[in-house]
């Protein structure tokens, strides 16, 4: 079976999020149960082309627009990189730029001649892939996979001739979504079945607000949705082999983790000696919640607990925390950015990793603190709810009110003020088995089922 996955972002080429980890693993694990998979993305600006193989070209319309593309390909074949000059060229994949609607529509052209050419299943990821279903017009069976319908790939309706949305597609039952163009629904209405990140998410999604205002055709579309948890590339994140970690360790080794906090905390430039350290590695945006985190922080001095962020968004929420970390120098640092190996030091130094998100499609933070042996501290929302066992691997709340955070913030200093106890709970998260095996399995006798052959044993 010959899987083509359509995607936004592919690790460690581009990355902005979990989107981007989750299609630097997911296909090999694939791969491992005999399917044929590839990967196709856009070569933004700033992707490095030595090493790529040139491919073929295209020229199509969009539109008015007569337009090229080039595929590149990793020596392995594995990753094909769709160049198109002036276009998907840029220093960051999405940003603010007016031409989106164009650069991701004619993306998606050229992942439907792509597919058409020599692929059994296409599986479309978020709101940036999801035009191809339009292209394809039903000649491949699809998969359209949510990772967040938060991000919709909304435009104004003037788009709609020069992205060659057909009419029959221009109506509420199709893309138009409050007057504007949805790009995510094109995949949402039109793809064979519909997959979340996690089985949590995938309830949440039928009602409001989880359904973002897209509750109504996702209840319509019930039937062929499905959750199948993220997993996590447990060699690329392996506390023992990481690189960036000043001191590597596992489950039986755990006094290396605490000279890995020293360190970090050296880092950090916060002192050595007193309570617990939580850390925070996120996206700075409302669905992330850390506002909760600024709400309580001035009061946490009360338990000599220390906060190592690392965020990277909001600059009136960044600035907040660099204001907390003025007031409380000895308490909060933050550092803002998009940092690799700080995030992996995080993980393997803090006593605890925060997730108070709003609303999370699966969260990959969560299961990187577990593996390194931060012990999660989560609202219990999508995928958050799915993998973390409040007292056992992690500690969960449930309101996304300051209060609830800091109720559970004082049981983990509870929890580290008897030592046995939370290496128990620490323990137990780093037991947890995270692989792709078993979400790569529950792909493939979905596309199995699609195009009616047997599933992989
Ligand atoms: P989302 O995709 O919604 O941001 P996930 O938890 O699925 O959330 O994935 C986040 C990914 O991005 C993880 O690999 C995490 O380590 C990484 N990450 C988030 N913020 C940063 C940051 N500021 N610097 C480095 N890595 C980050
Ligand atoms: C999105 C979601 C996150 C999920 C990731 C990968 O970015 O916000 O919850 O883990 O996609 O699927």
């Amino acid at each position: 079976m010959r899987v083509l996955h359509v995607t936004g972002e592919v690790a460690p080429y581009s990355k902005t999020g979990g989107l981007g980890d989750v299609l630097g693993a997911l296909p090999a694990a694939q791969r491992a149960l005999g399917l044929h998979v590839e990967v196709l993305t856009p070569l933004y600006g700033f992707v490095r082309r030595q090493g790529l193989i040139a491919g073929e070209t295209y020229d199509f319309h969009l539109g008015s627009h007569a337009l090229q593309a080039r595929l590149w390909r990793t020596p392995d074949a594995h990753v094909t990189f769709v160049d198109i000059p002036g276009l998907l060229d840029r220093s960051v994949p999405y940003g603010e730029f007016a031409d989106n609607p164009l650069r991701f529509g004619a993306f998606c052209k050229v992942a439907s001649i792509v597919a058409r050419r020599d692929f059994d299943v296409v599986n479309l990821h978020d709101w940036q892939a999801a035009a191809t279903a339009i292209y394809l017009d039903r000649s491949r069976p699809v998969v359209q996979t949510i990772h967040n319908l938060a991000y919709q790939g909304l435009c104004g309706f003037h788009w709609a001739d020069a992205l060659d949305i057909p009419h029959v597609l221009r109506g509420y039952d199709g893309m138009e979504f409050h007057g504007h163009l949805s790009l995510f629904k094109a995949g949402l209405v039109l793809a064979d079945r519909i997959t979340t990140v996690s089985p949590r998410y995938a309830q949440e999604i039928l009602t409001e607000p989880g359904g973002q205002q897209l509750s109504g055709l996702l209840s319509h579309r019930a039937h062929d949705l499905r959750g199948i948890l993220n997993g996590i590339d447990a060699g690329a994140w392996d506390p023992m082999h990481d690189t960036h970690l000043r001191h590597r360790f596992d489950a039986d080794h755990l006094d290396a983790r605490l000279a890995n906090r020293d360190a970090l905390l050296a880092e950090a430039g916060l002192p050595p000696t007193g309570g617990p350290v939580f850390g925070v590695v996120s996206r700075a945006t409302w669905q992330k919640g850390l506002d909760l985190v600024a709400d309580v922080l001035p009061s946490s001095h009360l338990w000599h607990s220390r906060f190592v962020l690392l965020a990277d968004g909001d600059h009136d929420l960044i600035a907040r925390f660099r204001g907390l970390a003025h007031g409380f120098p000895d308490r909060v640092s933050i550092r803002m950015g998009f940092d690799e190996g700080f995030a992996r030091r995080i993980y393997g130094g803090a006593d605890f990793i925060l997730v108070p998100s709003r609303f999370e499609p699966c969260g990959l933070t969560q299961m990187f603190g577990m593996r390194y042996g931060a012990i999660p501290i989560v609202r219990a929302t999508g995928g958050l709810a799915d993998t973390v066992r409040d007292g056992e691997t992690g500690l969960s709340f449930f309101d996304p009110h300051p209060g609830a955070l800091h109720h559970a913030l004082e049981r983990a200093v509870a929890l580290h003020d008897a030592p046995e106890t939370e290496r128990v709970v620490r323990r137990a998260g780093m037991a947890q088995d995270w692989s792709w095996a078993g979400p790569a399995r529950e792909y493939a006798r979905l596309y199995a089922e699609m195009i009616g052959t047997a599933p992989p044993v």
